[in-house]
């Protein structure tokens, strides 16, 4: 009887083993077919569908950029690094557009060749949004070099992977940092480039580079000269969150949120005495949403062999006291303003004439109004306090 129980149990055991195996071998092999296609579609072209790297997707900008590309119904890789960037972010365009074939995540340095290339051999590209860059203009004087190694030589070495692997389209990130301090304004594609710091000469140098590369091949490039990007995402899935020891670097509207959770003391306003209409200087705000918007216009109307070069920015500027109202206003903070003298090397007033990129791609600002993207970005910053949880 004993021995017979054992048989019986022992061989149930069996059964149970044999089954569960099998099960591990079949979700193993569905999985393994999963991945497989969803690399398929990654590394093959497909009829009607556009597929986009774009770097430095983690970032603020590049991750506005990519949940607009994957609602327009692009593919889209990403490719960062994590330096400065959000996994959460990731997350979140996962989440959002789960299905197979829309949307990967590819950790890697942009600085590793083998990498570069490695990408470009096991993925279909139609086109590359290159936004991944250090990007603070007080640190790219401190550290020089990893400014023009990051910017400058990443995008030499992702422009010759381009080129290797026969990808033909490119939309860069560039900045009204290259143009320096011109002497009149507003500031046209034809103001003369004279940066005056590491950060705008690495990001023209990197332009120098790929104008001159154009010139040799069929590449269809477009240039865009940022000016200064406040707001974020108005269904409120994606904001800025930028590393907590990046702080000091920050850029206004971030100082505007620290100071009215009071990680920081105030705002400091330095300088009062320009020639503007209030004293202090005058800088031209553009939201994320419309220089995302521009970006998708770029890449529909860029041509073979031709580079366009287009500001993107309001054409309006606003001064740093009307920054601070619009900032005390969207947050209800009556966030604590010193008063103090000029930063050197500043400059008065920064603002682009915008008409080049509406006469030919028919972009033009509609978030032009600086209190209402800052009150978009600060329903983003409250609800998450410590930004992304990843
Ligand atoms: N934010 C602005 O006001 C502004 C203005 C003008 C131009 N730009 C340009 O826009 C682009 C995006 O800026 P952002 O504000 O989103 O910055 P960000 O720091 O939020 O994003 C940059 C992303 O690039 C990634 N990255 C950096 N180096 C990398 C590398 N070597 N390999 C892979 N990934 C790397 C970072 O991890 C990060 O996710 C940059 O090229 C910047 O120069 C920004």
């Amino acid at each position: 009887m004993d021995f017979m129980e054992t048989k019986r149990r022992s061989n149930l055991t069996r059964k149970i083993i044999l089954a569960a195996g099998i099960v591990a071998l079949l979700i193993f092999m569905l999985k393994r077919s999963s991945n497989n296609s969803t690399s398929i579609k990654f590394s093959q072209h497909e009829p009607g569908v556009t597929h986009v790297l774009v770097t430095g997707g983690a970032g603020y900008i590049g991750s506005h950029a990519v949940l607009r590309l994957l609602k327009d119904s692009y593919r889209v890789t990403i490719v960062d690094n994590l330096s400065r960037g959000n996994m959460g972010a990731v997350k979140v365009l996962q989440g959002l557009y789960p299905e197979p074939g829309r949307l990967q995540f590819i950790y890697a340095d942009l600085g590793d060749a083998a990498a570069v290339n490695k990408i470009f051999s096991d993925n279909a590209f139609d086109a590359v949004m290159h936004f991944a860059a250090v990007a603070y203009v007080g640190e790219s004087t401190a550290e020089p070099l990893r400014y023009y190694h990051n910017i400058t030589s990443n995008t030499l070495l992702l422009v010759k992977a381009m080129a290797a692997h026969g990808v033909k389209t490119l939309i860069y990130s560039s900045t009204c940092a290259t143009y320096g301090e011109p002497d009149k304004m507003p500031i046209t594609e034809e103001t003369p480039q004279v940066p005056i710091n590491p950060y705008g000469k690495a990001k023209k140098m990197a332009e120098d580079i790929i104008k001159d590369f154009s010139k040799t091949s069929d590449m269809a490039v477009m240039i865009l000269r940022y000016f200064n990007v406040i707001g974020s995402d108005p269904e409120g899935r994606l904001g800025e969150a930028p590393r907590p020891e990046l702080r000091e670097q920050g850029r206004i509207s971030g100082a505007c949120f620290d100071a009215a959770r009071g990680i920081i003391p105030g705002l400091k306003i330095r300088g009062t005495d320009y020639s503007t209409r209030d004293g202090t200087c005058i800088r031209d705000y553009i939201d994320v949403t419309d220089l995302i918007d521009a970006h998708v216009k770029a890449l529909a109307h860029a041509k073979p062999g031709k580079v366009g070069i287009y500001n993107v920015g309001t054409g309006k500027g606003s001064s740093v006291k009307e920054f601070v109202e619009a900032c005390k206003k969207a947050t209800g903070v009556n966030v604590k303003v010193d008063y103090l003298d000029r930063r050197p090397g500043d400059y008065a007033e920064v603002y682009s004439d915008p008409s080049k990129i509406w006469n030919e791609l028919k972009w033009k600002a509609k978030y032009t109004n600086v209190e209402e993207s800052l009150s978009v970005a600060w329903r983003w910053q409250k609800a998450h306090r410590s930004g992304y949880d990843y």
